[in-house]
């Protein structure tokens, strides 16, 4: 049998979707990014939605509009994907980097001790698909010690008076936090519809607007349609709407726009996803939940809390007791089982580009505990039963082999 990691969902739906565009004859920024945006603005229940090429160009626009520079500092947790410390160097500024807890979220004590006059905004990562804590991360970026230390350099940040909250919610799209969707924690959501995310469009996110009174969601979203595309007030769809041809460049914006064939694929998933997707992911979740909760060396991750709910968007098993080494060991004979496992994620600290720069591994041991022991499980919609338990058969038998144990032990 051959489970691989993490196959897109490609339908009947999402064929027709994307069909339907390339024979409308539009196939760059269009009707269905529009669209796109409407549905993620009512699935997310948010002000506004900015469609764009990836998470990490979103990322890196909200940075720009925020006005993130040179000497100025952005906090992220060592535990994550390269890019939500990458899109702060790409600023010019510092990325300063927090622990994590066992739930793999950022560690808010941490996160605490790292505010200084420099910091500008905050990068939590919703992990897994598994919303940080937000009451207290929320809790310290309102408390008046917080907004004393603030050092606004701009309009924009005066107008907020703290650190910008900007979650990383590249896995996380369709989790809950306090019943609402957990991107409305955040003054800004950036989504990830890279290949493998819950919902792709090959290669795509979305920055969610949330911003409070008296900031203009519209306004804001207008300056990010603007930057997105090269700063240009008029994109080629208005123009073959019959608008003028003049057009103006207002600022040296980034030409990171979604395509309309790429949004389609979104269109039709996201159309799917409450009722189909997310549920058939849930379930492959619980199965692997409910398989390895008997076994005292199973750490396994949060999928649900009387405040959250996850977006299952992997699985991350951490084993308890093993080293390193063993846990490489443990996924090569998973891999002979014809199962592809995976690691998420090597801490920054210890990647090249970083650990030239002075970040240490030593500084974050919980997320060196957590990296050194896991290994993801694969999740997705289309994972059958009979797969699911294959899976499970070959990470218990690959304990055993590998650590000498009992899987009982
Ligand atoms: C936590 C996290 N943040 C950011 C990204 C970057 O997303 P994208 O590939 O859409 O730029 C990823 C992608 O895997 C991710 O896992």
């Amino acid at each position: 049998m051959k489970i691989p990691f993490a196959p897109p969902m490609i339908d009947e739906a999402v064929i027709k979707e994307v069909t339907d565009t390339l024979e409308s004859g539009w196939i760059t920024s269009g009707p269905k990014v529009r669209q796109l945006e409407s549905m993620f603005n009512d699935f997310v229940q948010l002000p506004a939605s900015v469609c764009v090429n990836s998470w990490t160009s979103g990322a890196q626009l909200v940075l720009k509009w925020w006005g993130v520079g040179p000497g100025d500092e952005v906090i992220v947790p060592a535990y994550t994907y390269a890019a939500t410390a990458l899109v702060v160097l790409h600023a010019g500024a510092t990325p300063v980097m927090v622990d994590i807890n066992e739930d793999f979220a950022m560690d808010p004590s941490s996160l605490r001790k790292a505010l200084t006059p420099r910091t500008k905004a905050i990068i939590p990562v919703d992990f897994a698909g598994w919303p940080c804590d937000y009451a207290s991360i929320r809790n310290i970026l309102l408390e008046p010690a917080t907004q004393a230390l603030f050092t606004p350099t701009n309009q924009l940040q005066r107008t907020l008076g703290r650190p910008l909250l900007m979650t990383d919610a590249a896995h996380s799209l369709g989790a809950l936090y306090e019943d609402r969707p957990a991107g409305l924690q955040a003054d800004i959501v950036v989504y990830s519809l890279h290949a493998v995310k819950n919902i792709t469009t090959a290669e795509g996110g979305v920055i969610g607007l949330n911003l409070p009174e008296p900031f203009s969601n519209q306004e804001v979203y207008r300056w990010m349609k603007i930057n997105s595309l090269n700063g240009q007030t008029r994109d080629s769809f208005e123009r073959a709407q019959g608008k003028s041809w003049r057009y103006d460049i207002v600022s040296d914006g980034l030409k990171i726009n979604m395509p309309d064939v790429c949004a389609a694929i979104g269109v039709a998933q996201l159309r799917g996803y409450d009722n189909m997707l997310l549920p058939r992911r849930r379930r492959v979740a619980e199965r692997y939940y409910e398989g390895l909760k008997k076994y005292s060396w199973a750490q396994l991750p949060p999928l649900q809390s009387s405040v959250a709910q996850s977006a299952y968007h992997i699985f991350p098993l951490c084993i308890k007791g093993i080293t390193e080494v063993q846990r490489d060991e443990i996924i090569d004979r998973i891999e002979t089982r014809g199962v592809s496992v995976n690691v998420h994620f090597i801490p920054l600290p210890m990647l090249s580009l970083f650990r030239e720069k002075g970040y240490s591994i030593e500084d974050y041991p919980v997320s060196y505990a957590k990296f050194s022991t896991e290994i993801t499980l694969p999740i997705y919609p289309q994972l059958s039963d009979v797969e699911v338990y294959h899976v499970l058969f070959a990470v218990i038998e690959a304990y055993s082999a590998v650590t000498g144990n009992e899987a009982w032990g």
